[in-house]
């Protein structure tokens, strides 16, 4: 039987195709607030800023690629059964080729209705503004989790990473819960990986391998020994 791996992915996997992290010191939270564009009362107050600030993701999203820590996360899928779980509302996961991806903190190719959460349409990478509404006549918003807004698939995401044999942990700063929380859930014997050229916040977890190094590099090298086992 094939063996499990969970990946556990943040915005650190696509800095390097162009895709600003949120908290390094160049990051997007550098440049605007949080509490102005990612949470529900930025919405309500300035409706306009917030679908500008991610129609310019979805733009810039566009105008990029996958990177090689994307392609060679896909490529274990030759021998282990892979679900990725990213943070990242970016689609460069599926565009390398990985099959099972979950995205706790939503999509930036979709939107959806302000009214029924359940109305969700796949916009690619169009813009969307105000006055543009679902089918039910309600305003579209970003399908996106923002700060202060339930994580719907956490327990989905749990779940998976209670089933891990192997657990890889890539470009993420730990610092965001319940996201950051998910590792807890590898079960006893689960081999841990995190790769992240930055020290984390790791005291207390058994069985890791820390690779101190940039996921285009890490990634592929250890994706590489484990195609070999
Ligand atoms: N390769 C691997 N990791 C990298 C690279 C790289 N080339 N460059 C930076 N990193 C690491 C940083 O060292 C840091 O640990 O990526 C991590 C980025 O951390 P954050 O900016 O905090 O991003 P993330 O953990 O994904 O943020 C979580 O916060 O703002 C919210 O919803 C947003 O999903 C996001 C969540």
């Amino acid at each position: 039987m094939k063996k499990n791996i969970v990946v556990l992915s943040g915005s650190g996997i696509s800095a390097e195709s162009g895709i600003k992290t949120f908290r390094d010191s160049d990051g997007l939270w550098e440049e605007y607030h949080i509490e102005d564009v990612a949470t529900w009362d930025a919405w309500v107050k300035n409706r306009e800023l917030v679908l500008e600030f991610y129609n310019h993701r979805r733009m810039q999203l566009a105008a990029v690629q996958p990177n090689a820590a994307h392609y060679a996360l896909a490529r274990l899928e030759e021998k282990y059964n892979v679900q990725v779980v990213t943070q990242n509302v970016d689609d460069l996961h599926e565009r390398a080729g990985s099959s099972k991806i979950l995205h706790l903190h939503g999509e930036l190719v979709k939107v959806r209705s302000t009214l029924d959460e359940n109305l969700i349409y796949n916009i690619g990478y169009k813009e969307i503004f105000a006055g543009d509404k679902c089918e039910k006549g309600s305003q579209l918003r970003p399908h996106i989790v923002w700060f202060g807004e339930p994580v719907p698939l956490i327990a989905k995401a749990a779940y998976m990473v209670s089933e891990a044999d192997i657990l890889i942990v890539v470009g993420t700063s730990l610092q965001v819960y319940p996201a950051a929380g998910l590792m807890h859930y590898s079960p006893v014997g689960c081999k841990r990986y995190v790769i992240d050229p930055a020290s984390l916040p790791l005291d207390g977890i058994s069985n890791l391998t820390i690779i101190r190094k940039k996921a285009g590099d890490g990634v592929p090298e250890l994706v590489n020994e484990l195609l070999e086992l």
